[in-house]
């Protein structure tokens, strides 16, 4: 039963009752229609309350049933609001918790509405690359006025029931007992007649024009990559300027045209990668996890900060470990300001500041963290230093605790194996800022346990990160493959381009931010420093020397003024630096390599391709699970446009055939042997086929 039907006095209450968040699945929304007609049929009953179990009003559409026949088997949701909207008798809608996409679009076609506070209502379609298709476009305006209605479903953020209360679209807010509140509600509207709708309330906005001109200004100024935003703003003008039907059908139209569209596509890609990520093939979802009440982090620096933030921000205490008191006060320190930050902007409350700052204690003493339930270690990336550490970790931490490391390039499986437990050792790599970034690759070592696995998992949904499971090797999923996007990035410069084409290139292409302006904020002294390692255990790593040159100059990036860029003191604007481009220049030179003209598509297609065949290798070897866990990497960690879908998902639009010939293209070129493609992808091309 995914909808449930009951009587209580003269009041037929229908309950979707679809967990987690009561989704209009096939079942739930005939069971709305069959309520529905029970309701009508039965002469006792004069009203009709329609509500969600749980912890949801309803979440929209039930993602599980997405492009299978059910989703558009009838009753259809048109058909469900159809029904709602012309009941004979009062229905009311009783909001809590969540109401959003479908889920709203069901509460604006009854006749009357009432919710409890706290409720987070929401039009998040847009953020799929669709805009509402059940009429949520042009009933939302009718209710809440032009403005928000507009703000709400272009944005797709959701806003506070409470926020929305002196609106037509709540007719009370109750407090108390919400059931008892709707019933009482509906039994004073029970012999109202007509019965009011939506569709025929009259939209007050005089200067409609000026306000929509503007609204489409700003619009197409923030959301250049995405048709979906403009379009929302067209459905939303014709509620104001047409007839009620006519509005549904550009509301339609609009749907039906932007779900074709590759931006759409990329984001529900996107979208369910996510959810994908989160399942592990040999470690089912009812694996016992372990309890985790409290955590430890070792080394109080960059990265262990910003991780204990994660924990106090979800309510978990974390202690942090130092080996020397200035260390640590400096460290904590750096939380507090960080905390100090967030509460000056207003985005956190006193009280919530309190209790962050009260969650996050320091120690120099093991002794203190010994009973902790998981353990993060971050302190130098030297495999030295994590011997010691792990060893002593073996020593102290209490049975069955999870001793995890922060590692972003070192043998997982060497660092377990320091310990007597490997089984309970598991790789965390979290991103930097770490209090920020999504992602975080969970390491699965070839001893770790089933449970360490599912446990982690679990536990970082609950700190509201991405994770995505990465088998052991160098830089693990997302580094690898940057590894090769970075070296034929410095190709592209002997070969003719200057860090500002090559970064302007791909930024055009939506990257947040190019390889050369990351290169100078990560630091140029770091990648030097990993490509030295890298060419100790490769020789035969084919690369180009132009960052040793840069680091040879002491151009180390941000930190110390000047990288890949110019940088005036204190301000991160990159500025070209007329010193790199004549170093670049000679050293073409130098190296007898005749610089030309490169097109921004050769840069793009290098950048990617690069990405790509790695990314095959990584599926093959069977480090990374699926595609769209690479894609998610991508997406959530390296800055890759989101309306692209990420890299695996682009090279499925671009056509795998077409990425090979491309690839062969530049196998002709300097260091062609870069380009030989992956068996998986020359495979997948040769079939036609797509990696997703
Ligand atoms: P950091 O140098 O900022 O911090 C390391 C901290 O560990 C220092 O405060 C140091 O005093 C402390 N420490 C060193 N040995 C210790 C020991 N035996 N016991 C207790 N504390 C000790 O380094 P960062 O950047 O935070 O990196 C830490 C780890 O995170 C490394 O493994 C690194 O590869 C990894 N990582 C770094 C990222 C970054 O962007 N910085 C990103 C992802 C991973």
């Amino acid at each position: 039963m995914s909808a449930t039907y009951e009587v209580e006095n003269r009041t037929a209450v229908i309950t979707l009752n679809n967990p987690p968040v009561n989704g209009l699945s096939h079942a739930t929304r005939a069971g709305i229609v069959d309520g529905l007609k029970m309701a009508m049929a039965d002469k006792i009953v004069n009203s009709v309350v329609i509500t969600g179990a749980g912890h949801a009003f309803s979440g929209g559409a039930d993602v599980r049933e997405f492009n299978t026949p059910k989703s558009f088997a009838e009753p259809t949701l048109h058909m469900v609001i159809a029904a709602l909207e012309d009941a004979q008798k009062p229905v009311v809608a009783a909001v809590h918790s969540t109401a959003m996409g479908g889920g709203l679009e069901l509460a604006l076609a009854c006749h009357y509405r009432v919710a409890t506070a706290g409720a987070q209502i929401a039009m998040p379609e847009v953020k799929l690359g669709i805009v509402p298709g059940a009429g949520g476009t042009q009933r939302l305006p009718r209710l809440v006025g032009v403005e928000t209605a507009l703000n709400m479903i272009v944005s797709g953020n959701s806003v506070l029931s409470e926020d929305l209360a002196g609106t037509r679209l709540f007719d009370q807010m109750i407090e108390g007992d919400l059931m008892a509140g709707a019933i009482a509600f509906a039994d004073k509207v029970a012999d109202v007649r007509p019965l009011p709708k939506v569709r025929d309330i009259k939209i007050d906005c005089p200067n409609y024009e000026t306000f929509f001109q503007q609204a489409r200004i700003t619009v197409s100024v923030q959301s250049a990559n995405f048709p979906a935003p403009e379009k929302c703003v067209d459905c939303v003008a014709a509620s104001v300027s047409m007839k009620f039907e006519d509005g549904m059908k550009v509301e339609r139209e609009n749907f039906l045209a932007l779900l074709q569209t590759t931006e759409s596509k990329a984001l529900r890609h996107a979208f369910f990668g996510e959810r994908a990520a989160g399942k592990i093939p040999d470690v089912p979802d009812d694996t016992p996890k372990r309890p985790i009440k409290s955590a430890a982090i070792i080394g109080a620096g960059t990265m262990g900060g910003g991780i204990a933030m994660n924990f106090a921000n979800a309510g978990i205490p974390v202690m942090l470990v130092e080996m020397k008191p200035e260390a640590l006060d400096k460290g904590l320190a750096a939380i507090r300001k960080n905390y100090e930050n967030t509460l000056k902007k207003g985005k956190l409350t006193q009280q919530k500041f309190d209790e962050r700052v009260g969650l996050i204690r320091g120690t120099l003493s093991y002794d203190d963290i010994k009973n902790a339930d998981i353990v993060i270690e971050a302190v130098f990336e030297e495999m030295g230093v994590k011997e010691k550490v792990f060893r002593k970790l073996d020593e102290v931490m209490k049975p069955g605790a999870i001793l995890s490391s922060n590692t972003s390039s070192l043998d997982l499986n060497k660092i377990a194996d320091f310990t007597k437990r490997p089984q309970d050792v598991i790789g965390l790599h979290f991103f930097s800022p770490a209090n920020v970034m999504k992602l975080v690759e969970i390491v699965r070592g070839e001893k770790t346990a089933n449970d360490v696995l599912a446990t982690t998992m679990a536990l970082l949904k609950k700190i509201k990160k991405t994770g995505v499971v990465s088998g052991v090797c160098d830089g693990f999923i997302g580094n690898r493959m940057l590894d090769m996007y970075t070296r034929q990035a410095a190709f592209l410069l002997e070969e003719g381009c200057l860090p500002e084409q090559v970064d302007k290139a791909i930024e055009k292409y939506g990257f947040a931010m190019g390889p050369f302006r990351m290169g100078d904020l990560a630091g140029v002294d770091v990648s030097w420093a990993i490509r030295k390692r890298r060419i100790a255990e490769r020789p035969d790593m084919e690369y180009s020397k132009i960052g040793d040159l840069l680091y040879e100059k002491g151009r180390y990036g941000q930190k110390n003024g000047g990288g890949w860029y110019d940088y005036k003191p204190g301000d991160r604007t990159p500025i070209p630096s007329l010193l790199v481009s004549e170093m670049i220049i000679n050293h073409s030179k130098d190296i007898g390599v005749e610089r030309r003209k490169i097109s921004d598509q050769e840069i793009v297609e290098r950048l990617i391709y690069a990405l790509v065949n790695e990314a095959a290798y990584l599926l093959e070897e069977g480090i990374a699970q699926r595609a769209s866990d690479v894609d998610i990497v991508y997406l959530t960690g390296y800055g890759f446009p989101r309306h692209r879908g990420g890299p695996m998902f682009y090279a499925d639009t671009v056509g795998l055939s077409n990425v090979v010939v491309a690839m062969g293209k530049y196998a002709l070129g300097r260091h062609g042997g870069f380009w030989k493609p992956a068996p998986l992808l020359a495979k997948l091309a040769a079939e036609g086929k797509t990696f997703n």
